[in-house]
């Protein structure tokens, strides 16, 4: 049933498509993002999402905004991609602050409107929380931790009638100007986003999992797979 939405980073790319998914099935939008993209129905509000304060405060003015919420989507993050030996303390630590820390004040500030809506958390993790690959120590970590705690905040928001959803897709074409066929589209991605958004309300959908049906293929099969690790 579509009501209020509050989505991080909807400017662009995947969040971008969830928000014009969300908005064609009928939700009215808050969305917090660092660049504004100006579209009246994204209901913008400016926040860098690195700052735990301004965070709290987007998070309640979203709410205030819309007079509630009932689904609630973590989308931002930052994709630093550099070898551990190398990689910046700026770069690990806007990593932990967006890909983690934002998500927990976002989850902190949004579950008392959920619980009186029995509305819907969805969390945007990624297959590089089981995929490792060498310069994605940051962003590897940071969505490995996101299915921990998802899988704390269902125990705990259950019983209140929250129900919360990780959703880990795999490589999604988030450039308009990126060809690659392999990828999925995030307009794909987004349809998955919204069939959680609409599961009955006796389902919990702990996590779903998305990979492209056309994946780059690699050389090496079957057991000599092994020899990869
Ligand atoms: N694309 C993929 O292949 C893929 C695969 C698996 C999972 N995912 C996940 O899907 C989600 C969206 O990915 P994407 O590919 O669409 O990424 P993207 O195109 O790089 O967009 C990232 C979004 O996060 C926002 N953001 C980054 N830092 C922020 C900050 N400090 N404060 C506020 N907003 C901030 C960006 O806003 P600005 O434009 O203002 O920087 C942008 O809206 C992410 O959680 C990503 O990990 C993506």
């Amino acid at each position: 049933m579509p009501g209020r939405a509050v989505i991080t980073g909807s400017n662009r790319g995947i969040g971008r498509a969830i928000a014009e998914a969300l908005r064609d099935r009928g939700y009215e939008l808050a969305s917090i993002n660092k660049t504004i993209d100006g579209a009246q129905w994204l209901g913008e509000i400016r926040c860098d999402l690195r700052d735990r304060a301004a965070t709290r405060d987007a998070v309640r003015l979203a709410i205030e905004h819309l007079g509630g919420v009932d689904l609630c989507i973590a989308n931002a993050a930052v994709r630093r991609l550099t070898g551990c030996a190398r990689m910046s303390d700026e770069d690990w630590n806007d990593s932990i602050a967006v890909n983690l820390t934002s998500v927990f004040v976002l989850a902190r500030e949004v579950i008392p409107a959920l619980r009186s809506s029995g509305g819907q958390l969805i969390v945007i993790g990624s297959q590089a929380a089981r995929q490792a690959f060498e310069g994605g120590a940051a962003y590897c970590a940071t969505k490995a931790a996101l299915k921990a705690l998802c899988e704390v905040l269902i125990l705990e928001e259950q019983p209140a009638g929250v129900r919360v959803t990780l959703v880990s897709p795999g490589a999604t074409r988030n450039r308009p100007k990126n060809l690659d066929d392999h990828k999925m589209d995030p307009a794909s991605v987004a349809a998955a986003v919204v069939s959680v958004a609409d599961a009955p309300s006796d389902v919990l959908i702990g996590e779903l999992e998305l990979r492209p049906m056309n994946p780059l293929r690699s050389e090496i099969t079957g057991i000599d797979r092994l020899t990869m690790l």
